[in-house]
């Protein structure tokens, strides 16, 4: 007994299709649980943009062309594969352009739901006909929410896996995949009001998270923090007493970062690379941010970034009535890298309109400009309403680039308020969801930065933390083990 068998579902995975932090981890759980000695099988849905990036793609012999009914249509599913980057993983993608040849990776068209049921039944059937036998199906979010039901309903009586686990790690409760209860046929499932939520039911809804959680034989979020909130208060949005309910707790395991990706010493993003021992090429980076920006550069005006999903759990609405007023009343500069809501895309650029060259938003998903948005600012700010782990706090930390975060989530797992005095602590940390404290919070770490002894040291701080993958992988591994009442290998 050593290697476990691990399928890992993700409806993203870096470096094959990315809407936000859950590619990063879906893509950083594959190389490092394979770095642990497992065998991993990483599913994700075949979108036209991965097909059109990735034309090496190869048939898996086995499983072409497969009939799958969902509801009343016969879908018709191939598997592909490639290998993972940096591996010998088999990387699996379920080919059905009926479901996947769209215009993004989520849709609001009125089969989204299908879309999702089918990428869960496809992977059991592929798992079913490659004879693999997972030891953990490790699902993620909504979109895979339905998996561990059906491993206790229709796969119930399937021999090869008798001996497998559900996992199911929340990245966001505030996504549940809600659904009409009309989309219960779709699933193929008898007794259907004894297997989902009574209640939902009654309301005309079937819910995909929520039946995951009851499902899933564990079930694990991204921060300790996020998981005590999501069953003791609102920030469950409606799944506490389904969390309660279970007999195992939710566990919190802080998500990783990726330093090959995001480390200033070797960032290929970047103009100039810079470290904790050498903090000049920071400087260099935040020229080039400027130019590129059109902002008016100068070493002594702080600079804050943002690069974030335009969503109101991020916490714009809070700069709405403080923001305007801030750049009114101090020196520094804003720049804004987001892709969202329309309000806030108004907002922000409304924003760059009334103080040019003091504010700078650029609108749309760009990897390139997110690098040296953490590399050329001072600042990064991230007032989020709710973040269950949040991962650009982390990578700002080791460019040397101090977050301000609100007191929630992983942004409370992973910033320490700084202390002057006593010269301790990684960044700037609010409690209130409200326009007074995100203006302290701003207000506090402009004058810090404007005392440069102390700033020098809070940089320090910061870069010296160490958020990665390879501490927070064993949890994920002590837990796979703990489910299967296995030791780990002597
Ligand atoms: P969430 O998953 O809630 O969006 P995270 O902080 O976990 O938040 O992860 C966001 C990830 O997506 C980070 O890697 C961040 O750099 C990236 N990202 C978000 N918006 C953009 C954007 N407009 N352009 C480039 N990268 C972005
Ligand atoms: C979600 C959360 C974010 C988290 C990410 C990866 O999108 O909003 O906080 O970091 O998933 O787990």
């Amino acid at each position: 007994m050593a290697a476990l068998k691990l399928c890992v579902l993700s409806s993203e995975i870096l470096p094959y299709a990315k809407t936000g932090g859950l590619a990063d981890v879906a893509g950083a759980l594959v190389p490092n649980l394979r770095q642990l000695g497992h065998e991993v099988y990483p599913f994700m849905p075949l979108y036209s943009a991965v097909r059109a990036a990735y034309p090496e793609l190869r048939p898996v012999a086995r499983v072409q062309q497969i009939p799958l009914r969902i509801g009343h249509t016969e879908y018709r599913y191939s598997l592909q594969t490639s290998t993972f980057p940096g591996t010998d993983v088999a990387m699996y993608f379920i080919d059905c352009p009926a479901l996947y040849d769209r215009s993004g990776l989520y849709t609001s068209d009125p089969d989204e739901h299908r879309r999702f049921i089918f990428f869960v039944r496809a992977t059991l059937e592929s798992c079913r006909r490659l004879e693999t036998a997972p030891d953990i199906f490790h699902c993620n979010d909504w979109h895979t929410g339905f998996l561990p039901l059906y491993l206790k309903s229709i796969y119930a009586a399937e021999p090869l896996f008798a001996g497998s686990r559900s996992v199911l790690t929340i990245h966001n409760i505030g996504y549940q995949g809600v659904m009409p209860s009309a989309a219960a046929g779709d699933l193929g499932l008898d007794s259907i009001e004894t297997r989902l939520d009574g209640d939902d039911l009654r309301y005309g809804l079937i819910n995909s998270l929520k039946t995951g959680i009851r499902y899933a034989d564990l079930v694990t979020t991204v921060s300790p923090t996020y998981a005590s909130e999501i069953c003791n208060g609102p920030l469950g949005m409606g799944m506490q007493g389904v969390l309660q309910a279970r007999s195992n707790p939710v566990v919190g395991i802080l998500n990783g970062v990726d330093y090959r990706e995001w480390d200033p010493r070797h960032d290929p993003h970047l103009r100039a690379h810079f470290g904790p021992k050498d903090l000049r090429g920071k400087q260099s980076n935040k020229k080039l941010l400027c130019e590129t920006a059109r902002l008016d550069a100068a070493p002594s005006r702080p600079l804050i970034g943002m690069v974030t999903r335009l969503a109101e759990q991020k916490g714009i609405d809070l700069l709405f009535d403080s923001l305007p007023a801030l750049l009114q009343e101090r020196d520094f500069a804003l720049m804004v890298l987001g892709s969202g809501e329309p309000q806030y895309v108004a907002f922000f650029e409304g924003l760059a309109q009334r103080f040019p060259g003091r504010v700078s938003f650029r609108a749309g998903y760009d990897e390139s400009l997110a690098h040296l948005i953490e590399a050329g600012s001072d600042i990064f700010l991230m007032p989020s309403r709710y973040e269950p782990c949040g991962l650009n706090q982390m990578y700002s930390l080791r460019y040397g680039t101090i977050p301000i975060v609100r007191n929630t989530g992983g942004l409370a797992d992973s910033v320490r308020h700084f202390d002057p005095a006593g010269g301790i602590g990684t960044g700037c940390v609010f409690n209130d969801y409200d326009v007074a404290a995100v203006r302290w919070a701003i207000g506090t770490t402009l004058d810090w930065f404007g005392a440069q002894k102390n700033w020098k040291r809070l940089m320090q701080n910061a870069m010296a933390q160490d958020f990665s993958w390879t501490r927070q992988i064993v949890q994920y591994d002590a837990l796979y083990r703990e489910l299967l009442g296995r030791q780990r290998p002597a």
